[in-house]
């Protein structure tokens, strides 16, 4: 490999949201220095169309590579659904998404072989954890259902919220009756929402977090390659944001558990044309 191991690793998300990834980075990967970036200015990405998402993905992963990161975690579910092999054609650096290590995971978790996938309307409409679970297993059943409204309740802090159980009581009726063993949260935004979707579907469903599921593959692929950070310790994170970051300092705190420091706005369009003259 020929990028040095102490370089950052690069996280991006649609937003706000890819926090509840860094916070399993966090937990997984204590030594890892690391570069964030949030399209704050253009979010939300799951309401797009999907070449819309691939030239945003494209712009935000270019910045990162320039930054040197040496290994690439696309934190959107959205983005990994639609612009995973878009950016693996493009970017010569391993890149890991949301979708595989999900539904890995989940076909460890599930007994039953039914499986239940939430997410942006974008996630589901392109069954991109469907297409990826029956690829490893074609007998699994998978169950898909968009719930948009959890976006903005989750960043709304509606945790334990009347609203937020009536949004989940409607959305999850339909997989309740399918009678899942095992729910995908796949949006960044759902963990923020775990008790709430656990009450409601029940507790004989096991909750898949993809944040975790992915954290615990890089570190696995980290160790597999002799390429973390063996100076034991972090000593870089930086936090970039699209628009100005009132909000994300303030959603910060609950959606990463403390507080960012180094956050700085990026004109993206500025900055991709400075970095191609
Ligand atoms: N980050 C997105 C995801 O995980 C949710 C927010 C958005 O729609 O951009 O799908």
């Amino acid at each position: 490999m020929s990028s040095n191991k102490k370089n950052p690793i690069g996280i991006f998300d649609s937003g706000i949201g890819g926090l509840t990834v860094v916070k399993k980075i966090d937990e997984y990967l204590p030594h890892e220095n690391s570069i964030y970036f949030g399209d704050t200015a253009r979010v939300p990405y799951g309401t797009k169309s999907n070449s819309t998402v691939i030239e945003y993905a494209v712009q935000d992963a270019q910045f990162l590579v320039n930054q040197h990161v040496k290994l690439l975690i696309v934190a959107c579910n959205t983005v990994s659904s639609v612009a995973i092999n878009s950016l693996k054609e493009k970017f010569d650096i391993p890149i890991i998404g949301m979708i595989e290590p999900g539904a890995k995971m989940a076909l460890e978790k599930t007994k039953s072989g039914r499986i239940g996938v939430i997410g942006t309307y974008a996630t589901i409409n392109n069954k991109a954890y469907s297409n990826e679970i029956n690829r490893i297993d074609s007998e699994a059943k998978v169950y898909e259902k968009a719930c948009p409204l959890f976006v903005p309740l989750a960043e709304e802090g509606w945790i334990d919220h009347k609203a937020t159980y009536a949004a989940a009581e409607e959305y999850l009726q339909e997989l309740k009756e399918l009678k899942i063993d095992t729910l995908i949260l796949g949006c960044t935004h759902y963990p923020i929402l775990t008790k709430t979707i656990q009450d409601v579907i029940g507790n004989d469903v096991k909750l898949i977090d993809s944040g975790t599921a992915a954290a615990t593959l890089v570190k696995k692929y980290l160790l597999e390659n002799n390429y973390q950070n063996d100076s034991g310790k972090k000593s870089s994170e930086r936090f970039f944001v699209s628009d100005v970051p009132t909000k994300f300092i303030e959603v910060a705190q609950r959606f990463l558990g403390r507080e960012v420091n180094d956050i700085s706005k990026v004109d993206l369009e500025e900055e991709l044309k400075r970095i191609m003259h």
